[in-house]
């Protein structure tokens, strides 16, 4: 019999600043004399009730990262932890905004990030990549802001543009120029819809932004005719049913739709989003979608495939990172 074999993993979606451990927020914030309180229980726990409270916690939260090193610190933990579960390649999305108000110049935010993700990389040999996010409810200046940040300071390791935050706020018409923009950059693009939108506002972003991966895109799943599109043109769904469940968009993992859009051919992959805040990490996902829906390692491994195929980096990392994946295909029993 073989042994068991760890399922290797990839995460297109997850906010770095909604991976940090509360351990480490509590440090910094003990370090720079500010009070995290409202967003921290006294037993590590983040405190938030709804979507608002939690775009509120976890702006409070990321203002304690305030140095290059201090982001350093956050990228190299994150993908450390990824690594442990068995990721061989994470995309984390980054926020110039969130940087900046807390005092960082673009080039700085990445250039600390890149140095934690080099550090893990170093160790580990996880593959990792950072989308850059406008952020939805400050307005289209805001996010068009980002992408010429973006665009005026190239790196190697920032591949991909995206939008996130508050998606009942903004019509995707109004980020079109900023989606126009990073598509002929030559950066992937990608955007939260089909969270809290229903799928009126996935085909907005179809329509309007032109993305071939969508985060959450779940709720396609109320309109039959989307989900043979999303199916028929091959978008990619960065799937986080912790953080659906944890944020009320389904009472059970029982009742996501993932399975469902699966077994229609939509393309699905697995991700963490925000992992302390909702209690998850990547392993957890796999895991617990695996046991809920009874998927194989096969079935696992073929979305991680799904992502690696998906995922915003050069062809050759992409064939490389086929390999190691393939090579875990042989013996795998388990998670
Ligand atoms: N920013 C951080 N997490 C988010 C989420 N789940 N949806 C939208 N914006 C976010
Ligand atoms: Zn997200």
């Amino acid at each position: 019999m073989n042994a068991p074999v760890t399922v290797p993993k990839a995460e297109l979606h997850c906010h770095i600043e909604g991976a940090a451990p509360p351990s480490l927020v509590q440090r910094l914030a003990s370090q720079y004399g500010d009070d995290v309180s409202s967003v921290l229980d006294g037993n590590g726990k983040y405190l938030w009730t709804d979507f608002t409270t939690f775009l509120k916690a976890y702006d409070t939260a990321s203002a304690v990262f305030k140095t290059p090193s201090d982001y350093a610190l956050l990228a190299e933990t994150y993908f450390r932890m990824l690594a442990a579960e068995g990721a061989i390649y994470g995309e984390i999305f980054i926020s110039p905004d969130h940087a900046q108000a807390a005092g960082l110049s673009y080039r700085s935010y990445v250039e600390g990030l890149a140095t934690g993700m080099e550090r893990a990389k170093n160790d580990t040999a996880i593959e990792g990549r950072m989308i850059a996010i406008g952020v939805r409810h400050f307005g289209s200046a805001s996010v068009e802001k980002v992408v010429k940040e973006v665009i005026g300071n190239p790196h190697p390791l920032v591949t991909g543009f995206g939008l996130a935050g508050d998606e009942r706020s903004g019509h995707p018409a109004n980020f079109a120029k900023a989606f126009r923009m990073a598509s002929e950059a030559g950066l992937g693009t990608t955007a939260h819809a089909g969270e809290f939108g229903g799928p009126d506002s996935v085909t907005a972003a179809l329509e309007f932004l032109r993305v071939k991966r969508l985060g959450h895109g779940v709720r396609a799943v109320e309109d039959k005719d989307l989900v043979k599109r999303l199916a028929d043109e091959d978008i990619v769904l960065e799937v986080c049913p912790g953080s659906n469940v944890s944020l009320g968009v389904y009472t059970h993992l029982r009742f996501h739709p993932i399975n469902m859009l699966r077994r229609e051919g939509v393309k699905v992959t697995l991700n963490s989003d925000d992992p302390p805040f909702f209690g998850t990490t990547l392993g957890k996902e796999y895991s617990s979608i695996a046991e809920t829906f009874n998927w194989s390692p096969e079935d696992q491994i073929a979305v991680t495939r799904t992502a690696i195929e998906a995922a915003f980096c050069d062809d050759a990392t992409r064939n490389r990172l086929l390999v190691r994946l393939e090579s875990a295909l042989q013996g795998a029993d388990g998670n």
